[in-house]
């Protein structure tokens, strides 16, 4: 169900965005628009934030079947500012509870005139198995999909980038942690390789090693000091216990520093100009040390200031996908 072939069309007979499933599939010059839409709704902090009214009249549903603190407030304040009704359903007291299934959840907010619905579920295919169930008018965000997609989050990371390094090709990217369970990982990968000729490097302890098929010219390392050297771009994630069943197989918080954590020694190895990133949560001195994470080449703030941005763009461009 997860697989891009199966995916519900993304993009409407006009070439506008219905519904955001994945990264891949959209061409460099959509994702170029979309984020320079995004940037379009960066606003020094002195100004105050963006404000457009372009979803006036029309309703976003949050539904985060998964815990979340900045993809779930990010895309509450983009809907707010974009003057949108906000629907933030409380899963955990939701009639889901109580043995409804999800298509009925979906089809009793359809009902109240829900425009778009923004789906974060730890079960691969469940955003794409809601585009196949509602009307055509809807559209459905991915807002985080188990281990398989998480596309907003590649945009922002993709628009982080190119606001520090100018461009988005040529660069050398390394990624380091629990690679086989990140959708984080994924989209990034998929918007690298739709945006330019980029080297990504995937480094994580050999019980984390993802499926490299899933990583088509990507190169896997055990070695983080390999791996870092003359990076343009170092990117740290955590270990995702909530995916992980045999946990006794992990090894401990202090021995993954030692190996696998993101040190100012080792952020050394990479480009004197490189800069770090981390999509949170992030668990300081686990994959990433406290100084690296406030350090001079931290771009960590940022990333969560451009995912506001990028999440204002994407509801603008379904939105104005559906006017008439
Ligand atoms: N990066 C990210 O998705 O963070 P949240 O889980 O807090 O939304």
């Amino acid at each position: 169900m997860s697989d891009s072939s199966n995916l519900t069309a993304q993009l409407d007979e006009a070439g506008g965005l219905r519904h955001l499933l994945r990264l891949k599939g959209l061409s460099r010059e959509f994702i170029s628009i979309l984020l320079d839409r995004a940037e379009s709704y960066q606003t020094k902090v002195a100004e105050g934030p963006a404000r457009d009214k372009l979803l006036k009249g029309r309703t976003v549903a949050n539904l985060f079947f998964e815990p979340s603190t900045r993809t779930r407030a990010s895309f509450e304040l983009a809907a707010k500012r974009m003057s949108a009704d906000v629907l933030n359903l409380d899963v955990n007291m939701s009639s889901r509870t109580k043995g409804e299934s999800l298509l009925d959840t979906i089809y009793t907010l359809q009902a109240m005139q829900v425009d778009v619905f923004v789906v974060r579920d730890a079960s691969a295919g469940i955003p794409d198995y809601i585009t196949q169930n509602t009307m055509p008018q809807v559209s459905v965000l991915n807002a985080g999909e188990a281990d398989v997609s998480h596309p907003t989050q590649g945009l922002l990371d993709l628009l982080t980038i190119r606001e520090h390094k100018h461009t988005l090709d040529g660069l050398n990217v390394t990624v380091i942690g629990d690679i086989a369970h990140s959708r984080v990982a994924r989209s990034l990968a998929e918007g690298l390789a739709i945006m330019g000729d980029n080297e990504l490097r995937l480094v994580s302890p050999i019980g984390l090693k993802p499926d490299m098929d899933l990583y088509p010219g990507a190169s896997f390392y055990e070695d983080i000091d390999a791996a870092i050297k003359d990076a343009d771009v170092v990117v740290a994630l955590r270990i995702q216990r909530e995916r992980i069943k045999e946990k006794s197989s992990l090894m401990t918080s202090v021995e993954y520093h030692q190996l696998y954590g993101l040190t100012e020694e080792r952020v050394a190895r990479a480009k004197p100009d490189a800069i770090v990133m981390h999509p949170g949560p992030m668990n300081r001195d686990v994959e990433i040390s406290g100084p690296v994470a406030d350090g001079p080449q931290s771009v960590i703030t940022d990333q969560v200031h451009n995912g506001l941005a990028v999440r204002m763009a994407v509801l603008a461009a379904v939105t104005e996908a559906r006017l008439p």
